[in-house]
């Protein structure tokens, strides 16, 4: 068995599609292809092969990602399959190993994914960077501490208008929260066409718009289906207001909606505010979650492009045996004038491996945390000196699996 890596040529692009079904369970219909065909960057994707057989997949996106203070573009890892028939023997990692070396090239300082199975990426310098928790809402009247505040207004709107009025209020949110990415039109297409045969029993998308004295300042996308009870579930996907009244109000709009038990959804960002905003937080059953993994690409752009909550100095080591171009020692200063990243020829302060810096990267693990579970040594002022200056205030979330 010989196996060939290389870019998907355009004449392999349905079997491209027909050995990722396999692994992942999923019999692609021609209307699927189709619109997977629009929403992935083909021009991005590898194969592995066996002869003229496809056994391995792997696409990416070209993402802009929030990080603390910036944005970054980020390879947004996807579509990572090998055959049964193939498993096991070094493919994936030759796939991955290869990508991890053009983003490199190409200046993608970052990468990221969701993970399938949590064990497989860190060994490919991805750490576990956003979490998440499913929520499960019960409604019951009068559950919101905070009386009401006045003057929002709630109107339901077509597809055609959500494209419209939702990406700008998207992107408010999304340029505050690491962890984000941006959203191109197409993405906004694929995302708001909803087709009957992916719904799975539930309704449509609904779309509620929030607005106080005729400026628009919030929405939610959401379905709902009948339970067992005779009554009806609210599926959330994403709610967002520009402050903390709004999305509340667009909460308390989606609890008093007649009918309504509970309001389920899988990906609330963990930050959500529940636990003041209701009389009894135990109504919002929520249980964690893993969500987005990061893998710092270019450690010290990566360093330098975001910004940090204190000053501070600290020599860094980091160890990266995939990357090799990252094994280096970084003098991360940060100063009022901002940060700066140079490579030094002196010993760390603190070493860290890469998949640990980023879990620490978007302001998830503490420093201190890192080094309690033995993922970063050295200096305990300096680690002291790490988990402050890379906290940040806003909570990362990652509003959607790609
Ligand atoms: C996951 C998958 C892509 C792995 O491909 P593969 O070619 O068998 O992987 P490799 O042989 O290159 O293995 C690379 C390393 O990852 C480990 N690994 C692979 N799959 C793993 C898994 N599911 N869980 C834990 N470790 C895993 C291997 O043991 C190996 O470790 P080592 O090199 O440190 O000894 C393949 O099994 C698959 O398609 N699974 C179903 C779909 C899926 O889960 N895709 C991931 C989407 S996020």
């Amino acid at each position: 068995m010989t196996i060939t890596t290389g870019p998907l040529l355009p004449d392999e692009v349905d079997k491209w599609f027909g050995a990722a079904s396999v692994p992942f369970a999923d019999d692609f219909t021609p209307e699927r292809i189709e619109r997977s065909k629009r929403r992935h960057r083909l021009d991005r994707a590898t194969a592995a092969k066996d002869g003229d057989e496809i056994v391995g997949t792997f696409g990416s996106f070209s993402f802009l990602t929030t990080v603390p203070g910036g944005e970054l573009s980020t390879s947004g890892v996807t579509a990572v399959t090998v055959l049964p028939t193939h498993r096991r023997r070094g493919i994936l990692r030759r796939l991955m190993t290869e990508h991890l070396e053009v983003c490199h090239a190409r200046g993608e300082p970052l990468a990221t994914l969701w993970a399938s199975e949590p064990a497989i990426y860190g060994r490919f310098g991805f750490g576990l960077a956003v979490g998440h928790y499913d929520l499960k809402l019960s409604v019951q009247p009068e559950m919101f501490r905070e009386p009401r505040t006045s003057g929002y207004e709630f109107r339901l709107i077509s597809t055609v208008v959500a494209l419209e009025l939702l990406p700008p209020m998207f992107e408010n949110a999304r340029i505050q929260t690491p962890g984000m990415f941006a959203r191109t039109p197409e993405w906004w297409g694929f995302l708001l066409e909803d087709p009957a045969d992916q719904r799975e029993g539930w309704s449509s998308h609904r779309r509620v718009v929030a607005s106080v004295g005729g400026e628009d300042v919030g929405y939610a996308i959401f379905r709902a289906r009948w339970n067992d009870q005779g009554r009806q579930t609210v599926r959330v996907s994403e709610v967002f207001g520009i402050d903390d009244a709004t999305e509340r109000e667009l909460w308390r709009f989606l609890t008093e909606m007649d009918l309504v038990e509970e309001i389920i959804n899988w990906n609330e960002p963990i930050d959500r505010p529940f636990d003041w905003w209701l009389t009894n937080p135990r109504l919002a059953a929520r249980t964690a979650g893993d969500a987005l993994y990061l893998r710092l690409v270019d450690v010290q752009t990566a360093l330098r492009s975001r910004q940090y909550a204190s000053v501070g100095h600290v020599a860094l080591g980091v160890a990266d045996p995939i990357c090799p171009w990252n094994e280096r020692t970084f003098r991360l200063s940060v100063t009022v004038d901002g940060p700066t990243c140079e490579t030094v020829d002196a010993d760390p302060d603190v070493r860290v491996d890469v998949a640990a810096l980023g879990s620490a990267y978007l302001g998830d693990a503490s420093f201190v945390t890192l080094a309690t579970v033995g993922r970063a040594t050295g200096d305990p002022e300096a680690l002291s000196q790490l988990a402050r200056m890379f906290a940040w205030d806003v909570a990362p979330h990652c509003q959607e699996r790609f």
